[in-house]
């Protein structure tokens, strides 16, 4: 029988402790590739030596070269760099674009039937770059964001109320940002909506802490991001795509007039199965979430309008000039 084939583009923290994850659930075989030479290597030989003592068979490659992602079913892209001192958010998304262009590049050529999970940063505007660049089906390119920042929101309200964080459903929409939208009304305990059990003010305070879940972390670690949740995330779509689930996860996907959005990869209920993205699941909301979700998806917009400018650039640039 052949077996599932999962690429991850980025040994770092991200990439590699996806791969652990995904080794030790003996989901899918794996490649952890990295564009330093050797990166992906080591922490495979090192995950390879671990079987024996917590018992997996599947099979996992390191590798700084494409040849061995060949015919992969998934490719997870976690490549890129966060923002160092002095970058602006304009830097950080040129240099991202570049890596997430050419990596993509690679998907299409070594896997061209390969359902595409970006993780890089920032993620809808990358999600964006990875569509353009394969002239994939939009089912086929997806992003990891929601499934955190809702897992956040839900540990949160676990926190708070002092009940199983499994009692807990939460409902985010919108890009990956600062703008993101956590719907209290559609978020519950056992059920009971999260109005009922929290004041207003308790409610707004764990959104506020959910939105910047990202950023409460870098400034503890200081050297880097999350990649606990993230991965753990990143496996959860995985699983729903590889056991064709139909499991409704919030992700980032094109949306071509769900929620009134056109064009925009933004994070909705997403319904995944074998094929990637089966459905957007279009839900009815009010004001003010409707307006606070349009307002989260004009940013991805003007985003995604710069990396339409930035890959008409490059390929400029790789154009022969002509002779005179
Ligand atoms: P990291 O710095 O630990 O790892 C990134 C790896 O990508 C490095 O090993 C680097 O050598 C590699 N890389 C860079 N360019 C490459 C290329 N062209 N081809 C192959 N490999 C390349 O970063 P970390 O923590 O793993 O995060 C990865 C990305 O994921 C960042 O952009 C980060 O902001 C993003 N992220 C997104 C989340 C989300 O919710 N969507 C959550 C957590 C991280
Ligand atoms: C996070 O939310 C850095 O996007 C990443 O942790």
């Amino acid at each position: 029988m052949r077996r599932f084939k999962t690429t991850i583009v980025g040994a770092g923290n991200v990439g590699s402790t996806l791969a652990q994850r995904l080794v030790e659930k003996q989901l899918t075989d794996v490649v952890l590739i990295d564009r330093v030479t050797d990166r992906g290597e080591g922490k495979t030989l090192d995950l390879q030596q671990s079987a024996p003592i917590i018992g997996f068979d599947t099979k996992i490659i390191g590798t700084h070269e494409y040849g061995p992602t060949e015919g992969s079913d998934i490719v997870v892209i976690t490549a890129g760099f966060p923002r160092k001192p002095g970058m602006s958010r304009d830097d950080l998304l040129k240099t991202n674009v570049e890596v997430v262009a050419e990596v993509t590049e690679n998907i299409v050529k070594y896997s061209p039937d390969a359902i595409v999970i970006v993780v890089t940063n920032p993620l809808d505007a990358m999600c964006h770059t990875a569509l353009k660049v394969s002239g994939f089906p939009k089912s086929r390119v997806i992003g990891m964001a929601g499934v955190l920042d809702t897992a956040r929101f839900r540990t949160f309200i676990a926190m708070e109320l002092d009940v199983s964080v499994e009692n807990i459903h939460a409902f985010v929409l919108g890009g990956h940002g600062d703008a993101m939208v956590p719907i209290p009304r559609y978020s519950n305990v056992a059920g009971i909506p999260i109005p009922e059990l929290l004041s207003q003010d308790r409610i707004d305070a764990l959104i506020e802490r959910t939105r910047n879940g990202g950023a409460e972390i870098v400034s503890l670690l200081k050297t880097g991001s999350a990649y606990y949740a993230p991965s753990a995330a990143t496996v959860e779509m995985i699983e729903a795509i590889m056991v064709d689930k139909k499991m409704i996860l919030p992700c980032s996907a094109l949306c071509e007039g769900e929620y009134g959005i056109h064009n925009t990869y933004v994070g909705v209920p997403c319904k995944l199965g074998k094929e990637g993205l089966l459905e957007i699941v279009d839900v009815r909301l009010a004001n003010p979430e409707l307006e606070m979700l349009h307002r989260s998806a004009a940013q991805v917009r003007e985003q995604s309008a710069k990396v339409d400018s930035m890959l008409a650039e490059m390929a400029a640039l790789r154009k022969p000039s002509k002779k005179k």
